[in-house]
């Protein structure tokens, strides 16, 4: 019984990496940078899950990879001029930013039922919250934001810092681990946070090393 999910779960997840998704970016959010920045959520959240001791064996595992691939889903609400913006956000623009997580958790009950999982749900819903409350769209607190979110949380910040944010640099590991450590109990989950120092010291060639 648990074997014949995992196997639906792996195909839903593939059709969804290899199908739907790039169609729906195709058709919605053209813009390179975003679907490179889905990618490499999905990437690191893979590293945590496995250190975590999840692997493809488990219905979690590819859950969180599909809520990874769909955590920025709500976006789609936002003015693409936003999205596109080389520099950085005005207050204003801000504020409409933070709406994406309640965004894409109604676009999913709504336009997306094959997305429409407890697990993606949460994770698109609470992926900002932060451990110490001070995060959007509730301020919920510690344990109060679901485990996958809080996973999501580790790995979107690790996305933005390697990877290309045109308003800052690319951070090397050295430097993502460092900013880790510093909000443990913060914004991260501190369990997690460990946890993810040590994914990403064992893969530290997945990351790319600005001169
Ligand atoms: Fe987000
Ligand atoms: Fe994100």
């Amino acid at each position: 019984m648990e074997i014949d999910k995992v196997k639906y779960l792996k195909y839903h997840y593939e059709n969804f990496l290899k199908i739907n998704l790039p169609i729906f970016l195709q058709q919605k959010i053209p813009d390179e940078n975003f679907s490179r920045h889905l990618f490499s959520v999905e990437k690191y959240t893979a590293l945590i899950l496995r250190e975590r001791g999840f692997t493809e064996k488990n219905e979690f595992f590819y859950l969180l990879k599909i809520a990874a691939l769909a955590h920025d889903i709500g976006k789609i609400k936002c003015d693409p001029k936003i999205i596109a913006k080389k520099e950085k956000l005005t207050p204003e623009e801000f504020e409409q930013v933070k709406k994406h997580p309640k965004d894409g958790y109604d676009y999913i009950k709504k336009e997306q039922p094959e997305l429409n999982y407890r697990i993606v749900l949460n994770g698109v819903l609470y992926h900002h919250e932060n451990w110490d409350g001070s995060g959007y769209p509730y301020r919920a607190k510690a344990h109060e934001i679901p485990f996958e979110a809080r996973i999501l949380r580790i790995a979107d910040s690790v996305a933005a810092m390697n990877g290309f944010r045109p308003y800052e640099e690319t951070k090397n590991l050295e430097r993502i681990i460092g900013e880790l450590i510093e909000l443990r109990n913060k914004w991260y989950d501190p369990e997690l946070v460990d946890v993810s120092v040590r994914a990403f010291e064992k893969n530290s060639k997945l990351f790319s090393i600005p001169k």
